[in-house]
């Protein structure tokens, strides 16, 4: 291919979004929409990347990238003066241009790539599309044949309806110089006093029809961000049950740009995987499952509604329903991590189990120890956080309080209630508890006293 630039256009108002984050910094299933735009201009290895804004924007802030070079349209008069933005970077350049719009986020790279081998350079080449709804663009354009194209205007767009099947998808390819050439011809003598790149087709122009028309889908307002990013979702979900994994239903998982998922995985519905998370060889995640930036190793079951940040999960661990762990979180595997059970910044021992109603913070947890239901370690003494370590082949009964800084040590038993405020040694017995008395018929007695039958 001979050198090229590619021009984005990003300096639209975007007002319908009604928002106060750029258009294009809005993510698309979890990208920042114009991210998708300029990971596929990367990927044609163009000699210049221009990203067109307007003059007070914040996306050279917000897309800082030494791979762009941002050009300021100064008025938003119109699409052909964003690309003359761009002219210092066009003026006596060889090579050739692709447009493309910042708010297109589900264009293919393998479809960009076929219409630059198929554009004719001696004429504007651009990519039309049949479209089912011709009247969603602001100004369309009829194709006679494959190489005469009929602009129409938005006010004719409804009798010309029936007669339109292709649309202008607003990319763009050619020489340089034939676009300078094109663009200094464009005027704003229409209703909106608007300068339309349109206008460039006017002196013969190539349409290649693209296949698809939903990777032409432009993004102006929240009800079309929606529609896109369910298209996107649906995409990696796609891809993701090609490379082996099982996905119940396809319409409602999330899975992030940089999730890993290996092969014999099952996704039930309602999962959302995001950040940096890889999940590893034969995991079960049932529904209501989010994992942030972690790491799950094979054959772990995830169930419902489980949520589980910056950690990790080793081999065979059985985590859920409705468990938490917070960041800095290890299982180190064959760990049983039941109902009710949040975890954060604590290291839990092989085969070790916290099965019901516990709250594990700042601790380290040897191998096969039983935590029982409604264990707490109270971390904060209110000024600052302790840490608490208990041993291996520790059990400690329900309801047990560890006011850290504690250690508890190997083989040691912790009986139920108990408040533990002191170090227990190697396998002794600890209990803290007021001793039982059982007051004779005493129940019966108050019962009678309150006027009640005993
Ligand atoms: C435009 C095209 C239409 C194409 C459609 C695809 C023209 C006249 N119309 O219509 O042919 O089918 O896109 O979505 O070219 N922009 C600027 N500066 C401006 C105006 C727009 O940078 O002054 C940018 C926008 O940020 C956006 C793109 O250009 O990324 C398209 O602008 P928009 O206003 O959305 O045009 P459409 O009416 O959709
Ligand atoms: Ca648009």
């Amino acid at each position: 291919m001979s050198s090229l630039i590619v021009v984005i256009l990003a300096a639209g108002k975007g007002t319908r979004m009604k928002s106060e984050l750029p258009k294009v910094a809005h993510p698309v299933a979890d990208k920042p929409m114009l991210s998708y735009t300029i990971d596929l201009a990367k990927g044609l290895t163009p000699e210049k990347i221009a990203v067109v804004v307007s003059a007070d924007s914040e996306i050279p802030k917000l897309f800082n990238d030494p791979a762009l070079t941002f050009c300021v349209q100064k008025e938003q008069s119109g699409t052909a003066d964003a690309v003359l933005a761009a002219k210092p970077l066009l003026d006596g350049y060889k090579g050739n241009v692709l447009i493309l719009c910042g708010d297109m986020p589900n264009i293919q790279a393998d479809t960009v790539s076929k219409f630059i081998s198929a554009a004719k350079l001696e004429k504007a080449s651009f990519i039309t599309v049949k479209s089912t709804n011709p009247k969603g663009y602001g100004r369309v354009v009829r194709g006679i044949d494959h190489s005469v194209y009929q602009v129409v205007e938005e006010k004719d767009a409804n009798e010309h309806e029936k007669k339109i099947t292709e649309i202008n998808t607003g990319v763009y390819y050619m020489a340089a110089e034939l676009l300078l050439e094109r663009l200094a011809k464009v005027g704003n003598s229409n209703a909106q006093n608007e300068y339309y790149l349109t206008d460039i087709l006017k002196d013969g122009s190539f349409g290649w029809l693209a296949e698809k028309e939903a990777e032409f889908l432009g993004v102006n307002d929240r009800v079309q961000l929606a529609q896109l990013s369910r298209i996107i979702w649906k995409s990696r979900a796609t891809k993701w049950m090609e490379q082996g994994v099982s996905i119940i239903n396809p319409d409602d998982v999330y899975l992030s740009p940089d999730v890993t998922i290996a092969q014999d995985v099952t996704i039930y519905p309602n999962v959302y995987l995001q950040g940096k998370t890889t999940i590893n060889k034969g995991c079960t995640l049932y529904s209501g499952v989010r994992i942030v930036d972690s790491a799950v190793d094979e054959g772990c079951v995830i169930k419902e509604n489980t949520l589980i940040e910056e950690s990790h999960v080793g081999a065979k661990c059985n985590v859920g329903p409705m468990a938490h762990l917070r960041p800095h979180s290890t299982l180190v595997g064959e760990n049983s991590i039941g109902n009710f059970v949040e975890i954060k910044n604590a290291t839990v021992g092989k085969g070790s189990k916290a099965n019901h109603l516990t709250y594990l913070g700042d601790a380290t947890i040897g191998v096969n120890t039983n935590v029982g239901c409604g264990t707490i370690t109270c971390n904060y003494d209110g000024f600052k956080k302790h840490h608490t370590t208990i041993g291996d082949n520790v059990f400690v009964g329900s309801d047990v309080q560890f006011v850290a800084p504690i250690t508890v040590g190997d083989g040691a038993i912790v009986a139920a209630g108990t408040t533990v405020t002191a170090d227990i040694p190697n396998n002794a017995l600890a209990i803290a508890r007021t001793p039982q008395k059982n007051l004779d018929d005493k129940a019966g007695s108050i019962r009678l006293q309150k006027g009640g039958k005993r």
